[in-house]
């Protein structure tokens, strides 16, 4: 992944222009340069040569560090696909590193989206403690820093192999959803908090809240989907104990709930997954005076 994130930024170009131009006068001269004239020759054309890789470096790191850098998990397809999409088309200042566990399936889906947005494919194995730890060196190394990290990739009963147990499904759904997320922000925190303004989000479920859960007027009472509802909770406890922690630091994070949105993960039920973009995009994008510690969806706060 380091490797395909080192393409995406342009070599330095050299420009040889000046030299060359010298060599062909000092050729059409009919007095050959003594040795005096050739060692300051070429400490000039090396001088030229840094000061070519100098400037095309800043223009390079200009392009890179100069812009907000957003990493989301799972992008390549569902709400993650609609995050990228809305942070890259809405926020012209913003690159977006769209992350995938297959890095043909991120290409194509940027493929997908209109040219030219600042989209940039990276391979991220959530459940891979090799993956994430590979991404973030590669992120390291490119750009220094992390401002915006959004754990979307999730997964539930609708996208795992039928033939299952019961445990196999609650280990690979909590794996998946509460472990992974865990370890994909507390190995980026390091970066995060070289941030100005750091926002880690948490892609949760609003029919995960215990209290809705106990609530028979709730109108998603007796739903059911155990494996995947109990994964959520728990990750909403990861985004607490860190909101906490980092309470004195500019670093925020947040859990919220995209609502029903029909994607694989939700069977195609619910309504277009970019709708799910917007309570994510918000809470990414809030200034100093956004909270910490909070449980959303659009339309206010869930109980825990
Ligand atoms: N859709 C809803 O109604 C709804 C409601 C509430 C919350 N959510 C939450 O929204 C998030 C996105 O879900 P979605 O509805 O957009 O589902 P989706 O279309 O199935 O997308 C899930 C994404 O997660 C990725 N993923 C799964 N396992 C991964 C792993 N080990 N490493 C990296 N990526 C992995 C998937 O990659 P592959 O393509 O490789 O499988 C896919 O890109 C989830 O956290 C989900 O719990 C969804």
């Amino acid at each position: 992944m380091g490797k395909r994130l080192k393409k995406c930024i342009k070599a330095p170009t050299v420009s040889f222009t000046a030299p060359v131009l010298l060599v062909s006068q000092r050729q059409a001269s009919a007095y050959p340069p003594n040795s005096f004239e050739q060692a300051h020759f070429i400490l000039f054309c090396h001088l030229h040569i840094l000061s070519s890789l100098v400037i095309s470096l800043n223009k390079t790191s200009t392009t890179a560090s100069s812009k907000t850098i957003v990493l989301i998990t799972g992008a390549n397809q569902g709400i993650g696909l609609e995050i990228a999409k809305k942070f890259a088309t809405e926020n012209p200042t913003y690159h977006v590193l769209m992350s995938s566990r297959s890095l043909a399936k991120c290409e194509a889906a940027i493929a997908s989206l209109p040219s030219g947005l600042s989209l940039e494919p990276i391979e991220l194995d959530v459940t891979s403690d090799s993956s994430i730890s590979k991404a973030v060196t590669a992120v390291q190394e490119e750009y220094g820093r992390l401002d915006v990290l959004i754990n979307n990739a999730g997964i539930s009963e609708n996208t795992l192999p039928e033939d299952l147990t019961f445990r196999q499904r609650y280990t690979q759904i909590i794996d998946t959803n509460t472990i992974s997320a865990a370890c994909v922000t507390d190995a980026f925190i390091p970066l995060m908090r070289k941030s100005p303004e750091p926002r880690i989000i948490l892609v949760s479920l609003g029919l995960s809240s215990i209290g809705n859960t106990l609530d028979p007027k709730f109108p998603y009472y007796g739903y059911d989907g155990p494996e995947y509802k109990a994964s959520k909770p728990a990750m909403n406890m990861v985004m607490a104990i860190y909101a906490v922690k980092y309470k004195d630091e500019p670093i925020k994070f947040n859990a919220c709930c995209p609502g029903l949105r029909a994607t694989g993960l939700s069977g195609g039920k619910g309504n277009h997954p970019s709708v799910g973009a917007i309570i994510v995009c918000r809470l990414a994008t809030a200034g100093e005076d956004g909270g910490s510690g909070t449980y959303t969806d659009k339309d206010g706060t869930f109980p825990w």
